[in-house]
Formats: structure tokens, sequence, C-alpha cells
């Protein structure tokens, strides 16, 4: 049994003070646990100060050197909210609370264990003052459920998606991730130092494939555009150019798109009414200024669209990286909206279609960065705020990671229950991040202070508290990872080497 590290001094709803011993180190956000009769309250830190028994004009005379005062205590309080109740084995939100002259613990790895934190995806280590103890990760089930990393530049963002990802590609076919790359830095783990990243993964070859608009992998056939995959790439499209589309597409066939470029430039708007029944000025020029914003680069005049090899490999279990750096903030947006609309209707489909083989399809997380762009409340609704909002029982997930949370539509953001909240400085963001999730109420300061790395993860419907945690460091992780993967038979530990050596010696002087 550990040395406690205080006593409670008074207890009021779910806030416990308590006195800390000399010598004893605490810090904001460390999990204590605070023994009472039968039962074991969890709490996390979240306030402190210090102080002393004599009044104020007694510490100014004492401080100046005018008086000496008789013995006086002086005493370091802390305060901390309860999360968590253990009574018997059996662990539940709190019942009650803990009493006056209670002791104090901080967390072991014994508690650790009890407070059940080890999902499937490990992303890292349960944070207890400067130590760290037993693993904690999110379980699959979390996945469509939704998620979000938040934390300002530099905080490790890039770092724990590369972790969670890996977890992923580890748990095929079970799981797998659809990832979108807007830095270009996840293949080769630019940014990252040591730099590691996916290509270093020793199952790179067999579950990810990488996608680049640099090595013209990145082409989406004109002819594969159908009129209903317009609002997925103009969400501010109108219902009467979204008609007129469908009427000639049903005329023109797949070309369409192509008859209708060719008779808009040599003709106008005249050009495009030949085609049709339909006059309106109006509506054909603003369809036709849609689709000539199609870049050619991205969407040539042909049949094969590699998203369609990635909907094929999402269901088979292997993760793609979609790298879009290099291209421009337009053609972005068309790649990462159709990519993850094609993908997730494709699941959709099945569970409408063939529930059989639905259930057959692993588990998907689509990681999209600098998701304010495409989940901005003041702008269009993207596929993105729809998979957030609807796609759960499909079993697509989105992991929305940004350095702007407040930036981001609080109704989607509501939707995410697993978050990831790493060091956020701006004072909106933290505003908006301990405003709007559960169990962060009390957390401000902390998440400005946290370190790089470092974070304070909530994962409902099984972790339903903030828990600190240390992000496994993707390198780290690489590298005891590709020694486990060859298979070869652990060398045996020097010290039994070196005890089989002195024995050998041993032998070879009685024999001399
Ligand atoms: N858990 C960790 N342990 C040790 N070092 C880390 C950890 N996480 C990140 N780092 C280091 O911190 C640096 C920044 O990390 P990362 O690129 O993940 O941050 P980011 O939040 O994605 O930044 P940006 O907003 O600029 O994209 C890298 O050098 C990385 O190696
Ligand atoms: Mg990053």
């Amino acid at each position: 049994m550990s040395e406690p590290a205080g006593f409670v001094r008074e207890v009021k709803g779910d806030k416990v003070s308590f006195f800390l011993n000399k010598g004893t180190d605490l810090s904001f956000g460390q999990i204590v646990r605070v023994d009472s009769g039968n039962r074991s309250f969890y709490a996390r830190v979240v306030d402190a100060g210090s102080s002393s028994t004599l009044k104020t004009d007694e510490q100014l005379r004492e401080a100046e050197g005018k008086e000496s005062f008789g013995p006086y205590s002086s005493y370091r309080h802390v305060d901390a909210i309860l999360f968590l109740e253990k009574e018997v084995g059996k662990i539940r939100s709190p019942t009650f609370n803990p009493d006056y002259m209670d002791k104090v613990y901080t967390a072991t790895d014994e508690d650790c264990s009890v407070l059940r934190l080890a999902g499937e995806l490990e992303i890292g280590r349960l944070r207890s003052g400067k130590h760290v103890l037993g693993p904690v990760g999110i379980s699959v089930e979390a996945i469509p459920l939704m998620m979000g990393m938040f934390g300002m530049t530099g905080c490790g963002k890039t770092n724990c998606e590369l972790m969670l990802n890996a977890r992923i590609i580890d748990s095929s076919p079970r799981t797998v991730g659809l990832i979108f790359d807007f830095a270009g830095q996840l293949l080769e783990g630019k940014g990252i130092a040591p730099q590691r990243g996916l290509r270093d993964h020793p199952l790179f070859h067999t579950k990810i494939r990488y996608y680049s608009a640099r090595e013209q992998k990145m082409l989406v056939g004109l002819y594969t555009i159908r009129p209903q995959k317009l609002s997925t790439l103009f969400p501010d499209i109108t219902h009467h150019q979204v008609r007129l589309a469908q009427k000639l597409y049903k005329s023109l066939g797949n070309t369409w798109i192509e008859q209708l470029q060719e008779a808009y430039s040599i003709n106008g708007h005249k050009g495009v009414a030949e085609l049709t029944d339909y006059k309106g000025k109006a509506v054909i020029d603003a369809l036709m200024l849609k689709l000539s914003s199609l870049s050619p680069h991205l969407f040539p005049p042909s049949d094969y669209s590699f998203v369609d090899d990635v909907v094929q490999n999402v269901g088979q279990g292997v993760t793609c990286l979609v790298d879009i750096s290099g291209l421009s903030s337009e053609e972005q947006y068309d790649v990462t909206c159709l990519t993850a609309s094609s993908v997730a209707l494709h699941y959709k489909r099945l569970w409408e279609s063939d529930f059989n083989a639905w259930k057959k399809l692993p588990t998907l997380l689509i990681t999209l960065e600098e998701a304010h762009e495409f989940l901005d409340p003041n702008m269009p609704k993207t596929i993105f705020s729809d998979i957030a909002l609807t796609y759960r029982k499909y079993r697509v997930g989105l992991n929305a990671v940004t350095p702007r949370p407040s930036r981001i539509n609080p109704n989607v953001f509501a939707e995410l229950w697993t978050k990831v909240v790493m060091k956020t400085e701006l004072r909106r963001d933290r505003v908006y991040l301990t405003g709007n999730t559960p169990y962060l109420e009390y957390s401000d300061t902390e998440v400005k202070m946290l370190d790089v790395g470092e974070a304070l993860l909530i994962s409902e419907p099984k972790i339903r508290f903030a828990v600190p945690i240390k992000v496994i460091h993707y390198p780290e992780y690489i590298d005891e990872r590709g020694e486990v993967d060859y298979k070869l038979s652990a060398s045996k530990p020097l010290s039994e080497m070196d005890e089989r050596l002195k024995k050998l010696r041993e032998a070879g002087k009685t024999n001399l």
C-alpha cells in the first residue's frame, strides 16, 4: 500500500478538498483515490492553494521580521472533483461522497486497471504527475460514435493521428482508415522527429494504399460524375440546377459534362439550351459555371476513377492514405468530399441492400485534418457534417482534427463522443472546448498548460471523465513494433548470457 498523499478536509457535493502532506507532489488534472470505508472514490485535481493559520497582519509582520509568532501551521490544500465510485469491484458514477479525514492517495497501476481505460486502439498511457501508468485506448465501438482531435500548432495532433491509424491498421480487417493528408506529411512522417511515417509501418505493403496527386494516381474520370454527385461537389447547388443536370444526363449519357462544356464554350447558354427543352439562362449559366470549375487535371475525360479503387480497398480492410498536398484548395475540397461521400455511401447502400455483406465491412474511421474548413456553421453543409450526424449506424466514423475547434458547428461538435484535447492557448477555443464537452468544465487552466504529446481523453460511453494521457510517440512505437514483427525468437537477456559465460570461464579454469 502506498503512502497517503493527504486527508480530506471538507466535502461538498462532488467537490473534495484535502490537505496535502508535506513533500507530496501533485499536478492539475491528476487522478487521486479517496478510500472511504468499503468504497473508493476517484477524483481529478482541479485547484490548489497554500496558506497558513496566521491572520494577514500577523503574516506581514512575520515576513518583515518585525515580530515572530508562536507555533503556527502552514498548509497546502487541494480541490478535486469526484467522477467515479468503486464498491466491492463495482464501478459507477458517484452515488455519495467521501467523509472528513478520509485518506487520499495518488493513482497507481492498479487504479489504472480499475478505471478500465485500456480500449483496443491504444494511443497513450495514463499520466499521473510526472509518471506514466498503464495503457489508455479508444475502443473500436467508439469509432462510429465520431471523434475529434484539437490543439494548437505543434501540440502533437499529427503524431496522435498516426498512432490511432497505426492501431487501426494493426486491427485490420476489423477496422480500416481513410485519411486525407493536406500537408503530405503522413507517408514519410514529415515534421515528426525522428522522422517516421505510415511507410515505416510493418504492414505498409499489405494494409495501406497510398494515393498522391503527384504520381497521377488521383484522377476522377469525368464520365463517372453523375448528377447526384453534384451536391457533394457543390453544396450550394440549387434544386433547379440539379433538375436541369438530371435532364441533360438522361439525354446525353455518361459524357454529358464533356458535351455540355463543349457546347457552352462555343455558343454560351444557347448551346446548352439547344440540347434540352429548358431555356432558363440564369440556371444554365449557374450550372455551367460549376461544371466548368472542375479542373481538367483532376477530372480528365475518362471512365477511370481512383475513388472506386478507394471504395474497394476500404471494403477489404486496406487503409487508404489520400495525399492531397500540392492541389489547389478547390481541388482538395472536391477530392475529399467526393471520396468520403462515395465510401460512406457504399456503407449505407450495403446496409440497406445486403445486411450480411455490410456486417463483414471493417469499421471505418475517416481522418480529416483542417476539419474547420468543412464543418464551419457559416458555410454550406458538407458531406462531413452529414457523416457526423447520420452515419453512426453504418459504422462510418469521422475524426475531425483541427487547431480551431470553435469554428466547428456546435451541432456536429456535440456528436463527437470521443475527444482528444491537446494544448490550446487561444481563449476562444478553450472556452468552446470546455463549455461544449462534458467532464471538461473544470479543465480550462489545464488545457492551456498541457505539454507536447499530452492530452485529455474523453471517450463516451466507456470513458466518462477526462483522462490525462501522454500520447505514445509514433517513432517509438514503430521502432519497437518493427522488432516484434520479424517474429525472430527473442535473444537471451544479457544477464543470462553473462551467467553462462561466467560458468564456461569457471569450467575452463578448473580444467586447466
Ligand atoms: N507524444 C509525443 N511524444 C513526444 N514528442 C511528440 C509527441 N507528439 C508530438 N511530438 C513531437 O512534437 C512535434 C510536433 O508534433 P505534430 O506534428 O504531431 O504536431 P501538430 O499538432 O500536428 O502540429 P501542426 O498543427 O503544426 O500540424 C513533432 O516533432 C513530434 O515528433
Ligand atoms: Mg499536424
